[in-house]
C-alpha cells in the first residue's frame, strides 16, 4: 500500500514562491522639477530555472528596471519579491544581504577588481558572505570549467580578452549560488563572436546549475536566446508582447519588434 505522501509532490515544491516577482513597478524620477516614470506598471513572475530576456531600445529603461529587481534603487510604487522574499520590507542592510545571497549580478563592463587574480575575483563573493573560498574549493574549480576559465585562474584581469573578462564575472555572480542571475547587457562590450559565445555559456549554466537568468538588451540576437523574451518600451512591459517557448530564430524577434512598432 502507499502511503498517501508518495503520490503527492513534496509539500515544499508545491509551496516554492517563484524566484523572481515584479508586481506593479513603478519608478520616477525627477527631470527639470517634474516627475518622470522611467518604469510604468511593471509586473511578471519568473520561475525557478527559467530563462528570460527583455528587449527594449536605448532609453526604454533596461538598466533602471534591473536596478529596481536586484533592490540596488527602490521602486517608487509597487514590489519586487525575490524568493518569496520583498526586497522593499527591509532596510538597506536587508536588502543588501538579500542581494549577497540571493542575486548574482552580470555587468556590461564587467567590474572586475584589478588587482585580484581570476581566482579571486570569483571567489569575493563568498569572501563577502564570511565563508572560507577554500572550503568551497572543488565547486568553484567546476564553476570555473563550466565557465572555460579553468587555466586562466591565476591571471590578473589585464591579461585577459573581454570575452574572457565576461566569462570570470558570470563565474564570480554563480560563486555563492544564488537562485537567480541578472544580466545587463552582457555582451554590449564584446564582439559578437565572444557575446554569443557568452549567452550560450548563459543557457547552459541555467541547464547545468538550474540557475534563473534575466538578460536584458537592445540586441535581438541575444534576446532571441531566451525562453521567453519580454519586450520593455518607454517604461512599459506589455504582457501581450511576450514571446514564450525559445529560443528563437532573430527573425522572430525583429518580427515582433515590427508588429509592436518598437
Ligand atoms: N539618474 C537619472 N536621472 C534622470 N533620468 C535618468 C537617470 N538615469 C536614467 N535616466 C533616464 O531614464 C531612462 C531609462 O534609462 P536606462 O538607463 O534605464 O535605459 P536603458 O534601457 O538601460 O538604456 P541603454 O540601452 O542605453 O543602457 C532614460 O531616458 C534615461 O535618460
Ligand atoms: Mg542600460
Amino acid at each position: 500500500m502507499t502511503s498517501p505522501s508518495s503520490s503527492s509532490p513534496p509539500a515544499a515544491a508545491a509551496t516554492a514562491p517563484p524566484v523572481l516577482e515584479a508586481r506593479s513597478v513603478f519608478r520616477f524620477r525627477t527631470v527639470d522639477g517634474h516627475d518622470v516614470p522611467i518604469v510604468r506598471d511593471v509586473s511578471f513572475v519568473l520561475g525557478r530555472g527559467e530563462f528570460a530576456t527583455i528587449m527594449g531600445p536605448s532609453g526604454s529603461g533596461k538598466s533602471t528596471l534591473l536596478h529596481l529587481l536586484a533592490g540596488l534603487e527602490r521602486p517608487s510604487a509597487g514590489a519586487v519579491l525575490v524568493d518569496g522574499e520583498d526586497l522593499g520590507a527591509g532596510d538597506e542592510e536587508q536588502r543588501a544581504a538579500v542581494r549577497r545571497r540571493r542575486i548574482g549580478f552580470v555587468f556590461q563592463f564587467f567590474h572586475l577588481l584589478p588587482d585580484l587574480t581570476v581566482e579571486e575575483n570569483v571567489t569575493l563573493p563568498l569572501r563577502i558572505l564570511g565563508q572560507n573560498p577554500n572550503k568551497h574549493r572543488g565547486r568553484i574549480d567546476s564553476l570555473l570549467d563550466l565557465l572555460g576559465v579553468q587555466k586562466l585562474k591565476q591571471r590578473l584581469p589585464s591579461a585577459l580578452s573581454g570575452g574572457e573578462m565576461q566569462r570570470v564575472s558570470i563565474a564570480r555572480a554563480l560563486s555563492t549560488q544564488p537562485p537567480l542571475v541578472l544580466a545587463d547587457e552582457p555582451t554590449g562590450n564584446l564582439s559578437s563572436k565572444a557575446g554569443e559565445e557568452v549567452v550560450a555559456l548563459l543557457r547552459s549554466v541555467r541547464e547545468k546549475l538550474g540557475t534563473t537568468i534575466l538578460l536584458v538588451t537592445h540586441n535581438p540576437r541575444d534576446a532571441a536566446a531566451g525562453d521567453r523574451v519580454m519586450f520593455l518600451h518607454d517604461g512599459v512591459l506589455r504582457p501581450d508582447s511576450e514571446l514564450r517557448g525559445g529560443p528563437f530564430g532573430v527573425a522572430d524577434v525583429f518580427a515582433r519588434l515590427q508588429e509592436l512598432g518598437i
